[in-house]
Order: structure tokens, then sequence, then C-alpha cells
């Protein structure tokens, strides 16, 4: 049997090497970065130049003063003013195993020496068939039916494909439902979905769009019923307009609000009864909970026709049962992902399956844990300041300042300029949120980033 060249050409010893050498340089370089250190003097103006230069190539400022310089140290990483910080927002959730961890590294130095840097839908590599393999097989290990997995270059892109391949199932409905407070995606058709009118600021009306109110955790049983009326009013004021409902099982950029099996499962019969298809949106959850994907967390398998992921899995994709296979030419775009996404996608979601990162005791329950002790500690010392901690998983967030949207701005760029890079959440109020990095984290840098967290608090309140 003739085999590719390319298999000998990975499999030749001299690549063997030559990989070693380089990934034990890096190791050694990387083993530098020990902890938070603040910019170097000496590169302060001509990295704020720079920062100015870039803000104003891409027509606004950045919202942190953020350039890295390509080296980092699991949780930590070196910007290019010399500074070292704890990176608990991860690129919005991007660096799910932190930033040069040596497996990564390795998948990128194997995607490097292959032909191209990007792959597309009219010529693949094999890695695609792989990575569609892994999704598919993580998404139905739980009951769930999905058959499909369409690549993309962002979530928002991934949820795009999952709106067309619903409405083209329902046509001519016309109509989406979605949560108040959900976050979509910034394009068009999106920013009609996401529940945020200053991202739509200026555009044309899209997509039409019914809201549910979200779950509210306080009070259950109350809000599972005013969810039901309002979903069953809009069904009986738009009969069989709606080509589907998207859910969000933790409210992200809404404020890191984690719904209810219960809540979700009365919502989802009642789709059902009405042959309404389900999206799950997990473009920010997905390897976040203690499961792979939240609907298993949340028990919904088998309620789920679509599901989009994104963010930790590197490349988007939208993943959907076969009743839901769209017509020819609906859904294609120049471009899956680059080779080193794909490897490294294929990887992380590997790992995360059977790497000791799900279930109760599992990594993530793990960090999610000490995250939480160590922030209710904080909170029992500054009960003025803090309340929480919330979220789930990988996922967690405190109020400060009493959710106070400025107050809050201010804090975390003081915890940026303090070593720890977390972000806001949600208004009214606005959380301080984090995502943990949990293929590189440790109890370690856990407690380590919650120290400077309360410093920087601290230090605020004087
Ligand atoms: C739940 C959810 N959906 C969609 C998106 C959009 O993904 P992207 O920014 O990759 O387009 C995000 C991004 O934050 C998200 O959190």
């Amino acid at each position: 049997m003739r085999r590719p060249i390319a298999n000998e050409f990975m499999a030749d010893p001299r690549i063997r090497e030559a990989k070693k050498v380089l990934l034990q340089t890096r190791d050694e370089y990387s083993a530098r970065l020990t902890g938070v250190r603040p910019p170097d003097s000496d590169l302060k103006m001509d990295y704020e130049r720079l920062m100015r230069e870039y803000g104003d190539l891409r027509g606004g400022r950045l919202f942190y003063p953020y350039l890295g310089s390509g080296l980092g140290n699991g949780a930590l990483v070196e910007l290019a003013d010399g500074s070292v910080k704890y990176d608990f927002i991860s690129g919005i959730g991007v660096h799910h195993w932190g930033h040069s961890h040596a497996a990564i590294m390795e998948a990128s130095l194997d995607a490097a020496l292959s032909d191209t840097v990007m792959q597309g839908n009219l010529q693949q590599n094999v890695e695609s068939v792989e990575l569609a393999r892994t999704l598919l097989e993580g998404g139905n290990r739980k009951g769930a039916r999905l058959a499909h997995c369409f690549f993309s270059t962002s979530g928002a892109m991934a949820n795009e494909n999952a709106l067309k391949v619903m409405f083209q199932y329902k046509y001519p409905a016309n109509r989406i439902l979605a949560f108040e407070g959900c976050f979509m995606g910034r394009t068009l058709a999106l920013s009609h979905v996401t529940d945020k009118p200053e991202y739509r600021v200026g555009l044309p009306a899209g997509v039409s769009v019914d809201y549910v109110p979200y779950y509210v955790d306080e009070r259950p049983e109350e809000s599972t019923g005013r969810s039901l009326d309002q979903l069953k009013r809009h069904l009986k004021r738009y009969p069989g307009k709606h080509a589907g409902m998207v859910f969000e099982l933790v409210l992200g950029e809404g404020g890191f609000l984690p719904g209810n099996r219960e809540f979700f499962r009365e919502l989802m019969q009642v789709l059902r009864a009405h042959e309404i298809p389900i999206l799950v949106d997990e473009i920010q959850t997905f390897g976040r909970t203690t499961e792979l994907f939240a609907f298993q967390y949340f028990g919904l398998d088998d309620f789920v026709d679509v599901v989009t992921v994104g963010k930790a899995s590197q490349v988007c994709a939208t993943l959907f049962t076969d009743e839901l296979t769209p017509g020819p030419g609906l859904l294609s775009q120049t471009f899956t992902s680059s080779t080193a996404a794909i490897r490294v996608g294929r990887l992380i979601v590997r790992q995360l399956m059977d790497g000791g990162f799900l279930g109760p005791a599992g990594r993530i329950a793990r960090f999610h844990d000490r995250f939480v002790t160590r922030l209710q500690e904080m909170e029992a010392r500054l009960p003025d300041v803090v309340h929480g901690p919330y979220g789930i998983g990988a996922m967690v967030a405190f109020t400060a300042f009493g959710g106070h949207a400025e107050k809050v701005n201010r804090f975390i760029h003081a915890l940026f300029d303090a070593g720890v890079i977390g972000f806001y959440a949600g208004a009214d109020p606005t959380r301080v949120r984090f995502l943990i990095p949990v293929g590189a984290v440790t109890f370690n840098d856990i407690d380590a980033a919650v120290t400077i967290t309360e410093n920087t608090l601290a230090r605020m309140c004087r």
C-alpha cells in the first residue's frame, strides 16, 4: 500500500529532533516567567507609542493596553512592555490552555510544517475530519443526536450558520425567540438578536426577535412561570412564524448567570410541542462547565437540534441533527480555520474529554471550588465592597462597588495594571468576570490572582 509521503516526512527523525530542540528551548525561556512583573521602564515610551499607533490603525483604542510579546508560561503572559500578568480572561475564553502550553506548541509546530496556513471549504486537510469527528463524539456522549459539524472562523459566523439552517428548515417562518440579556455576536443579523441596543445603533432592522425573560435564581418557580407565559404569548401572537429559539445556558456577556435544568426543560418541551428547533449557543460555555457542553451539564441532550461552539475549541462550528441538514449552497465560506487552530482545537477537545477535566470531581470543578473559596474569603474581609461569587465551572464572577459600571471599569483597569487580567460582564449590576484557563492554571496561580484582586480593591477603597 502506498501511504502519503507527508506521513514519512512527519515521522522523519530529523523533524522529531528539531521539534524537540525547539520545544526544549521554548521551555527554558517560558520558565523565566515565574510571577507578575511590572513593565520595563525603558520600554514604556515605545510601548505607549505602539499602543497609540495601533489604536489609530484600527480606528479605536484597545480596551486594555495589551500587546503580547509572544511568550507565556501557563496562566502567566508576557506583554511587549516586558510586564508579566496572570491571564484570567484568556482573550475572552480563547486561551483555555493558557500561554506557551507544551502540547499546544507542539501541535502548532506540526501545523507550521504543514503545506498551508489556512484551510477552507474547497480544500481541507485530513485533520478537519478528525476535529469534526471529535466534536460530534463529544456532543453525543450523553445521548444527543448531532449528526453534522460545519466549521467557521468566528462564533458569530457559527451562529449565523445556525440561524440559516433553522430558517431554511422552517421556511417561511421569519422570527426567532431568544432570552432577554442574551449575546449571540455582532453581525448585521445577530446584532438584532443580541439584546443590547448599543450594539445595533445605526443598523437597519434585520431578524425579528421575540424575547423571553431569563431565569431568576432567587425566584425559580415564579421566574419559570413568567418565562413560560411569555413564550406562549409569543407563539400565540405569531403562530407558525418562529424558526427557532436560541438558548444561552449561562448568560455570558449578560453577567455570568446560570440557568436551571427544570426551567430550560419546561421551555424546551413547549418548543418541541410546536416543532420549533432549539439552538444552544455554547460559544462561551463550551468546555467550561463540568461537562464538555453546558447542555450536557443541564441534562438537555434530548432537546438540542443545533449547537454552536467557539473560543475554547479554537475553530468555531455549528453542529446539527440530520433533519436540519441544509440544501446545497446555504453554508460555505472560503476559510474553515487555520491549520494550527484545527490541530490545537482537536487537542483541547480531546484533553477536555479524556484528561480528567469533567465531572463533579474533575479539574474544572476543583479549580472552580478553589477560586470561589478564595473569593468568599475575600468577600468576608471586604463585605461592603464585594458580593458573590457567582458563576459556574471556569466562569466565575463577583460584584464589586454595587455593580456600578464606571467603578467596575476603573477597577478592572487597576487590576490589569496590578497584574491580573479580568473583564466585566452584565449591566445593572456590572460584574467583574474571570474565565479560568483550566488547561494551564494551578491552585497557586488562583491564590496569587485573588490576593492581587483583593489588594487592588482595598487600594481603591482607601
Ligand atoms: C454566547 C456567545 N455567542 C456568540 C459570541 C460571538 O463569538 P465571536 O466573538 O467569536 O464572534 C460570543 C462572544 O463572546 C458569546 O459569548
